[in-house]
């Protein structure tokens, strides 16, 4: 018969389309036009940015277009072609964080693509359906590439979003810092193996603090990124009514900061919120701190600039998250256990770099001679098979899905499953409302469940602390 297919991909190749790809994910294979609506590049390149102070030496940075956490807004439903072009004297790769997508365009080397070569480009065919905040990093020697600054911010907007009186979008990054400007290792033994190598030079936008401005009384929406390699903070807000209204850019029903355990949202790399932060109608400002460390590090001013004319009452809800819903009734479950170093697949292997094994091993994650950390007792890289591992899961296209996520280490660690956004559902120490996600921080001893319906493809399942993932805590699904 003359499938509809075929069809589709017949029309395609008379009306000279030289492009085909999936537009809807986690539906429909057929294979459809895609016909670009916005057109960009993404160059990554080094460039100098005074991190230490105005006085101090500068810090050589990578970033994508000469611009520290590039940021693109475009409308949902954008049918975005973006050429990433490698300006950087090492192989990396492009991956849109939390874009549900097709598999071919997810930027894994090896799994997904090959990795791009310096002076080399390559084409992402984006169909930017869900609204919110998303980024994106290569996906190759993260704790190098992304650790100096290569990653970007995609905002996806929706004309039907509330009007606020004001918006801002805050990055937070600590870089690892000498006092020469240079950089420091990204990664010693000592935070590989535990909870990770700290930077010291804490910023939000690349600078120590922001001082922002807002009508009294207004709304602000606040678009907060934790963009650290390692970094847990607890986000928290003093001196206005603050609501949590979206959660790794999907919109949730409205908590107030308030109302969750200790009055702060805790946040791992990766991680984004969205705020709806009421301004006080007599003019004092409002501060936003990450409240975890013993040195509180208040990141935000935000002060009163004029006062609207008609306040009014909060939240500002978004309209709320279209996205497939799991079949609770049908779902499969599935448990995974998060592991420190012990297993028998899971140990110390030292290469030395011209080990074509080694070789090969550089070529799936680019980097990491070491395993700290498993999923199930594998790594990736394992003591046996050090390129790609088998998967984790196989998994049915269209079905439903109950992930059940335990951390049997003494750290915490935020997870991310690639093309999908899963619901949380529970958490065995009672902390989270549910929500849908990307990433989802789960503590030590806790379960997390997930739900999702499975898109086709490989996908990786990993641990977004970038030391983690290159030392073993990192799989991937494969979803047919
Ligand atoms: Cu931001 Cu594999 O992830
Ligand atoms: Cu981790």
């Amino acid at each position: 018969g003359f499938s509809r297919r075929a069809f589709l991909g017949a029309g395609a190749a008379i009306g000279g389309l030289a492009v085909l790809a999936p537009t809807r994910t986690g539906v429909a294979r057929a294979a459809a036009p895609f016909e670009p609506t916005r057109e960009v590049a993404l160059t990554a390149g080094e460039m100098e940015l005074k991190l230490l102070g105005p006085d101090k030496p500068a810090t050589r940075i990578l970033a994508y277009d000469g611009t520290p956490f590039q940021t693109l807004r475009m409308p949902r439903g954008t049918r975005l072609k973006a050429t990433f072009v490698n300006g950087i004297d090492e192989g990396s790769t492009l991956h849109f964080h939390g874009i549900r997508m097709p598999n071919e365009y997810d930027g894994v080397p090896t799994l997904t693509q090959p990795l791009v070569q310096p002076g080399s480009r390559f084409v992402h065919l984006l169909p930017l359906d869900d609204p919110g905040t998303f980024f994106f990093h290569p996906h190759c020697d993260e704790t190098g590439q992304a650790g100096k600054g290569l990653a970007g911010v995609l905002i996806v907007e929706d004309p039907r979003d509330p009007d606020f009186d004001a918006e801002h979008v805050l990055c937070l990054k600590d870089w690892r810092l000498a006092e020469d400007g240079s950089f420091l290792a990204m990664s010693e033994p000592e935070g590989a193996a535990k909870a990770g190598t700290f930077g010291a030079t804490r910023t939000v936008n690349g600078t120590p603090s922001l001082d922002l401005t807002a009508p009294a009384a207004g709304h602000v929406r606040l678009r907060i990124l934790n963009l650290d390699s390692t970094r847990i903070m607890d986000i928290g807000a003093e001196g206005g009514e603050a609501w949590l209204i979206a959660v790794d850019g999907h919109a949730l029903k409205p908590v107030r900061l308030d109302d969750l355990p200790d009055g702060i949202w805790r946040m791992g790399p990766a991680q984004r919120i969205d705020l709806d932060i009421r301004m006080p109608s007599d003019g004092s400002p409002v501060t936003l701190g990450d409240y975890r460390a013993a040195d509180i590090y208040p990141f935000a001013t935000l002060r009163a600039d004029g006062r609207v004319a008609r306040p009014r009452k909060g939240p500002l809800a978004l309209p709320s998250a279209e996205l497939p819903k799991p079949d609770m009734k049908q779902a499969t479950r599935l448990p995974f256990t998060l592991q420190q170093a012990t297993g028998q697949a899971v140990k110390d292997i030292a290469l030395p770099a011209d080990d074509p094994l080694a070789k090969a091993l550089i070529d799936s994650l680019c980097v990491g001679s070491t395993t700290y950390w498993g999923i199930q007792s594998e790594s990736w890289p394992t003591g046996t098979n050090r390129n790609v591992p088998p998967p984790l899961a196989r998994m049915e296209e269209g079905a439903s899905y109950v992930v059940a996520i335990k951390n049997e280490t003494r750290f915490p660690h935020p997870v991310h499953l690639h093309g999908h956004a899963f619901e949380v559902l529970t958490s065995s120490l009672d902390r989270l409302p549910r929500h849908f996600a990307d990433t989802v921080l789960v503590q030590p001893g806790e379960v997390v469940e997930i739900a999702f319906v499975a898109a086709p493809g490989d996908w990786v399942f990993h641990c977004h602390i970038l030391e983690h993932m290159e030392t073993g805590m990192m799989g991937w699904f494969r979803i047919v």
